[in-house]
């Protein structure tokens, strides 16, 4: 479906829409209507589902606005930044790596040095896009996407909303490491808002300036946690590695599967685990696997934090061939790659930065299975001689020896050692130093930990969704759009009608509503227009199944299913449990008795 096409039924049947629309609206910022936020609800809680509960992992709610020191420490200041352009003319910001990308063959520009992106607009002649001024000479600048605010009157207290879930998990390590009771691996995950002020926001809810994101942070022991790939060992991944995409004609996707993946090294077993589940995921939620596929990060492209990072990419916004049948057999037209999900190896990036920029330990202790005796080469300084000698300067002598102590204890068998302080050299006799090497018994030691992270555009991925989810159809020699989406993440699960508004019918209707709802399923109540306009309705919205009442005194109803447009008859009192097995997935439609064509 187009992308304007998509926005048209996402508005016009409450998924979501352009935000303060009253006031002209304002770019970047989309509310969820009522559809939509709880299309939302149950794409998170599926999430939670796979992410979470069944990797054993804890969830944690830290606050969307965290102080400078934060961002100073963990490199957002300095380099969280876009490629800004400006237009001479009109005065309109551009973000000059889309602009090559879309005006050029260059697809990932964000990996290209600004000079070289200036060089680019203007051999290609690039225009802005708003009133056609030539944008070639014109300064490409660093501009940094985070929101500033002031915390507290004044503005001696700067604050910014997070650019990433992330931040909130790492700035808590010590205690979160507290509560694991100091044993790696353990993971922490976390889903709300984060905000990039975005330069130019596009493609409705896929480039926004308010999102969510669903992210984990798994700690690891980089030195002995394995991942236990045996759980996702079979799946398989369509990867799309750095190599490939830079052959000269650079579409071929290699097919692994997680193991191979592993035991090829085309990915880190750490993140090549979380691949395996992350396209489960996708599947279950009805991401469409012929329009899917995993892109490695280009080495220009890596976030400053990253080691190595695959990007989970959808393929929206295809439009199907005239020569498509309603099988959704044939091809569709190309469309657009977006990015869904990052899964990053962070290594030790971030805990170390807040190990050095902060007051807390952001190592963990781990205990040895028994004690080792270790040797440790130690300094004890003879004052009396460093005072009267060196002045002001004895105790960073002192310190330095220690330090000297540690990295080469060699250097102390020369009769005289030579130590630097703030650029200039001491030297004295090796005997005042009182160097010795002593066995000591430890009892562990302090690891910093590793980070493995995928991180989930929840709003991207409700893009994908319902992209991937319309479908047209011929029904009673009519063209019938609807959406197919996935019955355990629709927004209403079943639409509850009176064949006609009289005899009882309705009333029984509204009964078999409420008892539907009280067993815990979304229900929509319809008794306006015909049955065949209520059903188109539900179809369009996305309603897998709808239950007709048409007689009031009969102990049966008729349940229709969206996809098929099969019906078939069900005892009232079996409803509720029908009707749970379908969202569970515990039986198939067609695995009821006898469906029927609709009628
Ligand atoms: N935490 C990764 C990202 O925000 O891109």
């Amino acid at each position: 479906m187009s992308s304007s096409d998509l926005v048209e039924l996402a508005k016009r049947r409450g998924y979501f829409f352009q935000s303060a629309g009253a006031y002209g609206g304002v770019s970047g910022f989309y509310t969820y209507g009522p559809q939509g936020a709880t299309l939302k609800d149950n794409i998170e809680d599926s999430w939670r589902d796979r992410f979470q509960r069944r990797e054993g992992h804890r969830e944690i709610d830290a606050p969307t606005v965290m102080p400078e020191p934060v961002f100073e420490a963990s490199g957002h200041l300095d380099t969280f930044d876009d490629m800004l352009v400006e237009c001479p003319e009109c005065g309109a910001s551009h973000r000059a790596d889309h602009l090559v990308e879309d005006n050029t063959d260059i697809e990932e520009a964000e990996s290209i040095s600004i000079p070289d992106i200036e060089d680019l607009i203007a051999d290609h002649d690039l225009q802005c896009p708003s009133c056609g001024a030539a944008l070639g000479g014109e300064p490409v600048e660093e501009f940094n996407l985070m929101f500033e605010t002031n915390i507290g009157p004044g503005s001696s207290s700067p604050g910014y909303l997070r650019p990433e879930t992330a931040q909130g998990i790492f700035v808590e390590f010590p205690q979160l490491a507290e509560y694991a009771r100091n044993q790696l691996p353990f993971g922490i995950t976390q889903i709300g808002k984060a905000y990039r002020n975005e330069i130019s926001p596009r493609k409705s809810i896929v480039r926004v300036r308010e999102f969510t994101q669903a992210e984990l942070e798994h700690f690891i022991d980089p030195t002995e946690d394995e991942p236990d790939i045996d759980r996702v060992a079979d799946v398989e991944l369509p990867l799309y590695p750095a190599e490939k995409q830079e052959e000269e004609d650079g579409t071929e996707y290699v097919h692994k599967t997680v193991q191979e993946a592993v035991d090829e090294g085309l990915v880190h077993e750490w993140v090549a685990y979380y691949l395996g589940v992350g396209k489960q995921w996708y599947e279950s939620i009805g991401v469409d696997m012929d329009r899917f596929r995993f892109r490695q990060h280009l080495s220009g492209e890596l976030a400053h934090y990253a080691a190595d990072c695959w990007d989970a990419e959808a393929e929206v916004g295809a439009a199907r061939s005239a020569a498509e049948d309603s099988s959704g057999d044939e091809p569709r037209d190309g469309g657009d790659w977006i990015e869904i999900t990052g899964y990053a190896y962070r290594s030790d990036y971030d805990l170390s930065k807040h190990d050095e920029y902060s007051d807390d330990d952001f190592t963990v202790f781990k205990q040895y299975d028994e004690p080792k005796v270790v040797e440790r080469a130690t300094v004890d300084p003879d004052m009396s001689y460093l005072g009267p000698e060196f002045g002001g300067a004895a105790g960073d002598i002192a310190d330095a020896l220690e330090e000297l102590a540690e990295r080469d204890r060699a250097a102390f068998e020369d009769d005289e050692i030579t130590v630097e302080v703030d650029g200039e050299e001491y030297t004295l006799p090796a005997e005042k130093t009182g160097f010795s090497v002593e066995e000591q018994k430890e009892t562990g030691e302090h690891v910093m930990p590793h980070v493995v992270e995928p991180s989930i555009g929840i709003d991207r991925v409700i893009y994908t969704v319902l992209d991937h989810a319309y479908e047209t159809d011929e029904v009673e020699d009519e063209t019938r759009s609807y959406l197919a989406l996935e019955p355990g993440v629709a927004p209403t699960f079943v639409g509850v009608f009176p064949l006609v508004s009289k005899d009882g019918m309705d009333d029984r209707a509204r009964e078999i509503a409420d008892d539907l709802r009280a067993e815990g399923l979304d229900v929509t109540y319809d008794d306006s227009g015909s049955i065949g306009r209520r059903y188109r309705r539900q179809d369009e919205v996305g309603t897998p199944f709808c239950v007709t009442v048409d007689d009031e005194t009969a102990e049966t109803v008729t349940l229709r299913e969206r996809d098929s447009t099969e019906q078939v008859r069900v005892p009232i009192d079996d409803l509720p449990e029908v009707l749970a097995d379908l969202r569970e997935g515990e039986v198939t439609f067609a695995e009821l008795d006898a469906p029927k064509a609709e009628q």
